[in-house]
């Protein structure tokens, strides 16, 4: 039995989350957007405002493109906002115990034939699908940031996931104009298991003094023509992020070759993020 998709829940309104709602809204869905507070939805809508706003000034969208797309994005404060959504995409925080005190509170509120995918950028899919009540209606479904922008989508099936599930997953990424990889359920799948040790290794280029902040991102902009430095990319990623990934790395695949740079763990302590903090490898003070 094929599933349609209408209806699209998101969890988490920050800079994945939101943009998969703007994207959702924008290709017609309607769409539910959660945060663990009002007044975080809210800024994710403003983001979301702030970006349409920019596409309309630039003559691609026009003011009454960027209300239909607004209007279409109902702030959810509870899980029961997502009782008729057909599928809820769970954006949050890269930490698997977060992940699984949502999917267990969110069960209860969904319909039957309701898709969970997550967003998770490295996390096993198949671990996360067992704390559910529907490991067949369970999918990976990871954007790349900036989510407005970036071409691929990685499809991740769980052992247990059903064809129906992947099958109506494919088709809401096509509607969402997006190119799909899919990647086995291995830690960090196809995209991280690639980006994230040149990020980590870039990180001990700068550690152990072989060249400054600038002249690694240089080297990689001009030398390899990457769009950003590895360090910037950090920093844009999310430092705190960086670290989640390169341990689901070093600890899944347990090699030493994924081990996280002392440098990345010491700015995490620190609290120096990257953007979202303002300052990270640079300082955006
Ligand atoms: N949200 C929405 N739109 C954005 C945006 C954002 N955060 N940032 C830039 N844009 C849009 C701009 O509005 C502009 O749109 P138009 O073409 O319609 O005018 C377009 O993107 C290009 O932007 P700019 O000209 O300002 O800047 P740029 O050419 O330097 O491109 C970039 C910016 C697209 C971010 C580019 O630097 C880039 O591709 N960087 C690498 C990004 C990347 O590697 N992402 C993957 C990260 S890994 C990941 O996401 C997986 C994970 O799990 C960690």
């Amino acid at each position: 039995m094929s599933i349609e998709i209408r209806k699209v829940g998101v969890i988490g309104a920050g800079q994945m989350g939101g943009g998969i709602a703007q994207v959702a809204a924008a290709s017609g869905y309607d769409v539910a957007l959660n945060d663990i507070s009002e007044e975080r939805i809210n800024a994710g809508l403003a983001t979301i405002n702030g970006n349409l706003s920019r596409q309309v000034s630039k003559g691609h969208l026009t003011e009454e493109d960027r209300e239909k797309i607004l209007s279409r994005i109902a702030p959810a404060v509870t899980y029961e906002h997502f009782h008729d959504s057909d599928i809820v995409i769970e954006a949050a925080v890269e930490n698997e115990e977060i992940k699984r005190k949502i999917f267990q509170a969110l069960c209860p509120a969904l319909k039957p034939s309701a898709i969970i995918g997550t967003n998770t950028s490295s996390i096993s899919v198949t671990r996360l699908a067992s704390t559910t009540d529907r490991p067949e209606q369970f999918i990976g479904i990871h954007f790349m940031n900036p989510v407005p922008v970036m071409q691929l989508v990685e499809v991740i099936r769980g052992i247990a996931t059903s064809e129906e599930s992947y099958q109506a997953t494919r088709e809401l990424v096509e509607r969402l104009g997006k190119s799909i990889t899919v990647a086995e359920d291995f830690p960090g799948f196809i995209v991280n298991r690639i980006l994230l040790p040149m990020i980590n290794e870039a990180i001990y280029t700068l550690y152990e003094g072989v060249g400054s902040v600038e002249s690694i991102d240089t080297a990689m902009r001009l030398g390899a023509n990457h769009p950003m430095g590895p360090l910037q990319l950090a920093d844009f990623i999310g430092l705190d992020t960086c670290l989640s990934i390169m341990q689901v790395l070093y600890e899944g695949l347990a090699d030493s070759k994924y081990r996280p740079c002392p440098l990345l763990v010491k700015y995490v302590e620190a609290g120096w993020l990257g953007r979202k903090t303002r300052r990270g490898f640079y300082d955006y003070r």
